[in-house]
């Protein structure tokens, strides 16, 4: 409703009155009827503008809720997508950890203590998601061994180790299909790399290993010796630690060994 005052009193004090009152203008008498026509307009304007403005207002607000829904919508379901690849990672984990009951947990401890140092370093969530599912996968060429030489107690002869030297590449294989949004065929491929190019498939030396791989590197070593191997009782986590700090700068990145032996000595990490 638009309410325009029309009175013979000039005075300030009520006009400002009228107004607080709710009139949308104030005319004073005696009339002109081009004032009270340009009033009145002004008043209708006015009026259009505040009812178009609330409409805007209720149209974004609503727009906002609407928004507000499908973004938790959205953020819901790639909460659940996650949990589903991370389901689908652990059965396959599984599945390679069944034709080598030996080794059992080993990809699900290696990928604990990888993440510790990836959170140790102050790496980003990316890294540590993508050194997650490498690290639970980073066995997974396995399948391609003989399960009578993964589980063959006794030293392995050459040929044998060579077949085991095979499992980096038949991994990289597999999960290069994949198209995940880190380089997790890549990490697996160089798991057994050295810095000093010591290493296997490759050969590759520091220039060309990822840090991931480094880390998950020093994480493989440090869990398989700390546990036991058909062909070998446990050697224990003391000299898992000591074979780290010897062959530091060597076979292992500096970094991540210090990070390794911190988090065991000084942050209580242990595998369960
Ligand atoms: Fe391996």
């Amino acid at each position: 409703m638009v309410v325009i005052m029309i009175t013979a009193d000039a005075s300030v004090e009520t006009a400002v009155e009228a107004l607080n009152q709710g009139a949308s203008a104030y005319i004073t008498k005696p009339l002109n009827v081009d004032l009270v026509l340009a009033t009145v307009a002004q008043a209708l304007e006015k009026q259009r503008l505040v009812i178009e403005n609330r409409r805007l207002y209720q149209a974004a607000q609503r727009e906002l809720v609407e928004r507000k829904r499908a973004e938790e919508e959205s953020r819901r379901y790639s909460e659940k997508l996650q949990e589903l690849i991370e389901d689908i990672i652990k059965a396959i984990a599984l599945t390679t950890e069944m034709r080598d009951p030996y080794t059992s947990g080993h990809q699900h401890r290696v990928t604990q203590l990888a993440d510790a140092v990836v959170r140790e370093m102050g790496l980003s969530k990316e890294v540590a998601a993508g050194i997650r599912v490498a690290g639970s996968l980073h066995d997974i060429g396995k399948m391609y061994v003989p399960g009578e030489i993964l589980s063959k107690p006794g030293k392995l002869t050459e040929i044998e180790f060579d077949m085991i030297k095979t499992h980096p590449k038949a991994g990289y294989n597999i999960l290069k299909t994949i198209e995940f949004p880190w380089p997790v065929a890549q990490i697996v491929l160089q798991h057994h790399e050295r810095i000093d190019g010591s290493g296997y498939p490759a050969g590759i030396s520091a220039r060309d290993l990822l840090l991931e791989a480094r880390i998950l590197g020093v994480a493989d070593v440090v869990e398989a010796m700390a546990s036991h191997r058909p062909y070998r009782p446990a050697l224990g986590l003391a000299r898992a630690l000591e074979e780290i700090s010897q062959k530091k700068g060597s076979h292992y990145d500096p970094e991540v060994v210090d990070i390794c032996l911190k988090l065991f000595a000084e942050k209580g990490f242990r595998f369960h």
